[in-house]
């Protein structure tokens, strides 16, 4: 349990006893009981850049999901080991998009006569797989906060996009924040024959969504925005981009996760605010401003489960592993896919 001071004690006891040989990445969506043994926190943006910060680390433990610690992996020297304290810590977003679905997708559009003129972009929650077939394809990743920018350069480019895995980020950004219309989207359906789509529909379309989604996202609903308005009619609606159209299009502020505690800092004493992300984040916030009045959007208790798996049991056994001279749980990409997948994660860093 959280509160258990054993556990607390042991993991500070292994932690000061691998000093600088241990760098400890942690999401804001993890346990505050993880979170604390980070030594940097972030979204997953902040936590790529910050992931080659300590070449001398021989260890990252990253507190936070398989795709974000493959990232770390791509993106840290060839000495050094990254551990996933648990290895169940999957993306079910992630796992929406297969390799073997994504070649079926650039063979349909091949087919279709218009692969020559797409360029691929995926989200940084997918596999290395997914980052290396965009790397491969002259393609770029994104997170949350750039959305737009990389959203900007891989237009620009080819003048149509396919945004992979998650249609919500997608369609967000082009329509709330470039301009297009709804219409110039189409959606991507890996279970039906050529996505579930004409060629005239793939061939007219500026953005190719995949059909991918975070379900913890997904549970914020229209009624729930309506139902805090009638509540509060002051109430300030602020969400991820990771939620969906309708409710995004309804909040007042919508932004990455680095945008929410900037929004909440920021925020006047006294205002009333409903978050619509993981529930870890929106308690914290609440406790570190009890000047403002900042409430879950959401009627039900809703977690990332995942980003939960990551417990201070679980951490504390990866860092005892360490000190008795194991690296357990290592996530290692093989170096050609980590090769392509880097190109798209360096356009992505390299990003004005
Ligand atoms: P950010 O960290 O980019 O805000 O994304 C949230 C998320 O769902 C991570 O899995
Ligand atoms: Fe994946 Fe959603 Fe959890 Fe983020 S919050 S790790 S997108 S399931």
């Amino acid at each position: 349990p959280a509160s258990d001071p054993t556990l607390l004690e042991r993991a500070r006891v292994a932690k000061e006893k691998l000093g600088d040989r241990l760098f400890i990445l942690g999401h804001h969506y993890q346990r505050d009981e993880v979170i604390q043994f980070a030594d940097v926190t972030g979204d997953s943006f902040k936590l790529a850049q910050q992931a080659a910060a300590r070449p001398e680390a021989e260890y990252i433990v990253f507190c936070g999901v398989h795709f974000m610690a493959e990232s770390a992996d791509i993106l840290t020297t060839a000495d050094q080991k990254v551990v996933l304290p648990d290895l169940a810590a999957g993306c079910s977003m992630a796992d929406m998009a297969t390799a073997s679905q994504v070649d079926q997708c650039w063979a349909d559009l091949e087919a279709s006569g218009v692969a020559d003129d797409v360029l691929p972009m995926t989200y940084m929650n997918s596999s290395a797989a997914i980052k290396a077939f965009v790397g491969r394809h002259d393609g770029v990743v994104c997170t949350s906060s750039n959305a737009k920018r990389a959203l900007d350069w891989a237009y620009e480019r080819k003048g149509k996009v396919l945004f992979l895995p998650d249609q919500h980020l997608g369609r967000n950004t082009v329509v709330r924040e470039m301009g297009f219309d709804l219409d110039d989207c189409v959606l991507y359906n890996p279970f039906k024959p050529n996505g579930g789509l004409t060629e005239r529909e793939l061939r007219d379309a500026k953005i190719i969504l995949w059909r991918g989604h975070c379900s913890v996202h997904g549970r914020f609903t229209l009624d729930c925005v309506e139902e805090m308005r009638r509540k509060d009619p002051e109430v300030n609606i602020l969400v991820h981009p990771e939620c969906k159209h309708e409710v995004v299009e309804a909040a007042d502020y919508v932004g990455s996760t680095e945008y929410i505690i900037r929004a909440l800092a920021d925020a006047e004493p006294g205002s009333s605010w409903a978050v619509g992300t993981e529930l870890n984040l929106v308690r914290r916030l609440a406790n570190e401003h009890p000047d403002k009045n900042i409430s879950f959007l959401d009627r039900t208790v809703c977690y990332c489960s995942t980003m939960n798996r990551i417990d201070l049991p679980h951490l504390v056994w990866a860092l005892e592993e360490l000190v008795e001279g194991r690296v357990p749980n290592v996530i290692s990409v093989e170096p050609g896919e980590a090769a392509a997948a880097r190109k798209a994660l360096d356009r992505m860093l390299a990003l004005p």
